[in-house]
């Protein structure tokens, strides 16, 4: 992927939807079994008969999801396997190559921006979020997802990854977005996988192994955990 003759310098090859596409549409599928996320992804910014753009969409798992109430669907992917993968997702959806910093879009286009674990990991994502600002409409809203890293069991896996707690200090990214004025909602949520095999093979690509396997013994039985989401969200006009 280009712009002007050089690859997107703000692309960040992701080390589990790039690496196992397949497991990764499996973690997505034991995402947020009831729903509990979506409902307060969708109270903080509706996109039913609006427009949705889905940045860093992926495989385009949730470009599905969206396109059942949405009027216009739109995912934006650097990667370029999974920006074709994400293309055969819904006939109705619209996946563009491009990154947070590169929105191929025109000023003031869209009503909803969604980022799924993609790109918002503060500090230094003032130039995504000045781009994201660009496209949305004046009363639109983004919404970014982010791992709770304070509350429930996924955040116990977390704490207990070195790179995992990197990527994310909860401090530095609740300041970061404090000082822009972002809202911040945190939602208890869950996964829950049809076997002990599936939930092996997504702690498994997203923790060590020593990781993965002490927790999996500590909870013999589990076919899923709890999983807290802090949501952050920002518009033009906030
Ligand atoms: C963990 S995956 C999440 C995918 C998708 N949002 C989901 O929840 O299924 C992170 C995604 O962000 C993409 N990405 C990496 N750098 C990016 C950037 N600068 N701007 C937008 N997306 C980026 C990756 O290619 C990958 O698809």
């Amino acid at each position: 992927m280009f712009v002007n003759g050089a690859a997107f310098p703000d692309f960040r090859p992701s080390g589990n939807a790039a690496v196992n596409p397949d497991l990764y549409d499996l973690e997505n599928q034991a995402v947020d079994p009831d729903g509990i996320l979506l409902d307060a992804m969708r109270d903080i910014a509706p996109w039913a008969g609006r427009s949705i753009l889905d940045l860093g969409c992926g495989t385009g798992y949730w470009l599905d999801v969206y396109a059942d109430e949405a009027a216009e669907v739109i995912g934006v992917e650097p990667d370029p396997d999974l920006c074709g993968r994400a293309r055969s997702r819904h006939p109705d959806a619209r996946v563009l190559a491009g990154s947070a910093e590169h929105l191929p879009l025109p000023d003031s286009s869209v009503e909803v921006v969604h980022a799924r674990f993609a790109y918002f990991f503060p500090p230094g994502c003032d130039a995504g979020l000045a781009e994201v600002l660009r496209v949305l409409t004046p009363a639109g809203r983004l919404v970014v997802v982010d791992n709770d890293q304070r509350h429930g069991e996924f955040a116990t896996l977390l704490a207990a990854s070195a790179f995992a707690a990197a990527q994310g200090r909860a401090e530095v990214t609740d300041r970061w977005w404090a000082e822009r004025a972002a809202e911040r909602r945190e939602v208890m949520s869950a996964w829950s996988f049809a076997t002990r095999a599936d939930l092996a093979a997504v702690l498994g690509m997203e923790f060590p192994a020593t990781v993965a396997g002490s927790w999996l013994d500590r909870h013999p039985s589990a076919t899923g955990l709890s999983y807290g989401y802090v949501l952050f969200s920002i518009g033009p006009a906030s």
